[in-house]
């Protein structure tokens, strides 16, 4: 028999945004190389992206290179790109899971071969109805804001815009993400309390979860435990 008693559906954030940190910090303290915390943190990736999708969560947004993280020894510059071009010729298994995938950031400057597995990718993806999935690679904030304020000057000094016309609606759309909900919750493991230039302009509301447990060992368990936590939020939008 079914209780009576009627059961509180739980809300599932429209659109989570993650900031897969601790990798290096795995990897030392199995005393393997970086590069080894990064593999990990790939499949985890790989297994949080088909959960999520699973349990019916619409846009999925990961960090996967900074702007900042050229500064980073060439090795791990390297290896990174190199998981993400594995990834790429594995995508086929996401577009049998009906993920759309879409990259954000600045991609105009990276290797040819990647650029092309890129839009392949992207291509192959783009009537899957499932979960959309951005990547966000040689991603920053603010360099994405520059992106959207010189191509709003242009189209003002091409007469195509008025000054009065730049609203914050236009603003999101000259932004990587167009079109799509902003984030409504962050998540960031590792220990740190910081946004490190992800999504500044799109997480002006977002609700944020932060926890110890370092990106290779987030699990499945772990998403579910933020989302519970989701849902003892009340968001006021800055209203009452
Ligand atoms: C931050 O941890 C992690 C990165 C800068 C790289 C993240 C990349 C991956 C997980 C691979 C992504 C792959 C795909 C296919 C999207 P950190 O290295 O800064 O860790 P630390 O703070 O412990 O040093």
């Amino acid at each position: 028999m079914f209780s009576k008693k009627k059961r509180v559906e739980r809300v599932l954030p429209r659109h989570i945004a993650m900031i897969m940190d601790g990798n290096g910090r795995w990897a030392k303290k199995r005393g393997l190389p970086r590069t080894a915390g990064h593999s990990a943190g790939s499949k985890t990736f790989k297994d949080i992206a088909r959960y999520a999708n699973k349990i019916g969560i619409k846009y999925l947004t990961v960090y996967a290179f900074s702007t900042e993280n050229w500064k980073r020894p060439k090795d791990e510059v390297d290896n990174i790109m190199n998981i993400l071009r594995e990834y790429l010729k594995d995508a086929k298994n996401f577009k049998d899971e009906n993920i759309s995938m879409q990259f954000i950031g600045n991609i105009d400057v990276l290797p040819d071969d990647l650029k092309e597995l890129i839009s392949n990718c992207e291509e192959e993806s783009k009537d899957a109805t499932g979960m959309h999935l951005n990547i966000a690679l040689n991603y920053g904030g603010r360099d994405e804001l520059v992106h959207a304020v010189q191509g709003i000057a242009r189209e003002v000094a091409e007469g195509r815009v008025e000054c009065s016309e730049i609203t914050e609606q236009l603003i999101s759309e000259r932004l990587y993400t167009k079109g799509q909900p902003d984030p409504d919750f962050i998540i960031r493991p590792s220990g740190e309390f910081r946004l490190s230039n992800y999504l500044i302009w799109q997480s002006a509301y977002a609700e944020f979860w932060f926890s110890d447990v370092l990106w290779p060992d987030f699990s499945p368990r772990h998403l579910e435990k933020a989302i519970d936590d989701y849902n003892l939020r009340n968001r006021r939008f800055g209203g009452v």
